[in-house]
C-alpha cells in the first residue's frame, strides 16, 4: 500500500446521501469496526462505542428518530459550534449549496432546503447506523480520538466498498439515543455514521465537496 493508494482511496469517500436497501453482511461491518479501532487514541483508552442497527432494527429506530425530530427540540450531549465565523461559514454555505443545487432546492426554498435537512433522520434510507459514544470523564480528548474512530470506520467502509455519512443531526435527539439504545448517561453521545450501499444514480450523491490547498492549511517554519 503507498501513499498514493491511501489518497485515492480516501478520495473515493464522500458522504452519501442516498443508500440502496440492500444489507451489508455482519462479517464486513465486523471487518470494518476491527479496522477502525486501529486508529490511535491518548494513552490508548480507545474511548469509543457503537451501537450498530441493522434490518428491522434500523427501520425502527428510523420510525422513532423521525418521529422524536418532527417534535422538534435539540439536546445534544456535546454542544454544536456556536458560530462559524469567516472561512468556515464560507465553507459551510457552499458544501449546502452544493447540496441543494444537487437535489434541486433552490436557493431561499425553505420548505425545500428543510425537507432535504429530515433526510438525516430517515437516515438517508441506510440500511444500517451506528451510535458513536465516548465517556464523559475523557471530556474533549475522549471526542478527538473518536472523531478518529469516525474517519477509520469512513475509510475501512470505503475499501469495503461500503458509502458512510458520519451525522451529527442525529445526535441532536441526545435523551431519546440514550434510552433507545441503553446508552450510560456518562457516556456522551457523539454522532451517528448511517452506512450501506450507495445509490448513484441518486442527485443527493451527485456532488464532490472541495479542499482548502496544503499551503492554507499549513504553516510551514523551516
Ligand atoms: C462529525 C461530522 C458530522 C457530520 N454531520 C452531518 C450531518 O448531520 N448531516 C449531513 O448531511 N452531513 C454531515 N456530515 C458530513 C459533512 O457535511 C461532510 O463530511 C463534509 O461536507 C465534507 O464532504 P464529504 O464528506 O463528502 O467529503 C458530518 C461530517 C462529520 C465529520
Amino acid at each position: 500500500m503507498t501513499l498514493d493508494d491511501l489518497d485515492a482511496l480516501m478520495a473515493r469517500r464522500f458522504s452519501c446521501r442516498a443508500f440502496r436497501p440492500d444489507a451489508v453482511p455482519r462479517e464486513t461491518i465486523e471487518q470494518i469496526v476491527a479496522a477502525a479501532r486501529r486508529v490511535p487514541s491518548w494513552c490508548n483508552a480507545q474511548p469509543w462505542h457503537l451501537a450498530i442497527t441493522s434490518g428491522e432494527e434500523t427501520d425502527a429506530f428510523r420510525a422513532a428518530l423521525m418521529e422524536q425530530a418532527m417534535a422538534g427540540g435539540h439536546e445534544p450531549d456535546l454542544p454544536f459550534p456556536s458560530s462559524y465565523p469567516g472561512v468556515y461559514r464560507d465553507r459551510r454555505r457552499t458544501c449546502g449549496w452544493q447540496l441543494y443545487e444537487a437535489v434541486g432546492v433552490e436557493k431561499g426554498d425553505r420548505a425545500g432546503s428543510a425537507r432535504q435537512m429530515m433526510r438525516n433522520f430517515e437516515l438517508f434510507d441506510a440500511p444500517h447506523c451506528a451510535i458513536i459514544s465516548s465517556p464523559a470523564d475523557l471530556g474533549p480528548y475522549g471526542a478527538l480520538d473518536c472523531g478518529g474512530f469516525v474517519t477509520g470506520f469512513c475509510m475501512a467502509a470505503q475499501a469495503a466498498g461500503v458509502a458512510t455519512i458520519p451525522q451529527a443531526a442525529v445526535a441532536s435527539f441526545a435523551p431519546f439515543l440514550h434510552r433507545w439504545f441503553d446508552i450510560p448517561e456518562d457516556r456522551l453521545v457523539l454522532c451517528a455514521i448511517s452506512f450501506g450501499h450507495a445509490d448513484p444514480d441518486d442527485p443527493a450523491n451527485g456532488f464532490r465537496t472541495g479542499r482548502a490547498p496544503v499551503d492554507d492549511i499549513v504553516t510551514w517554519r523551516g
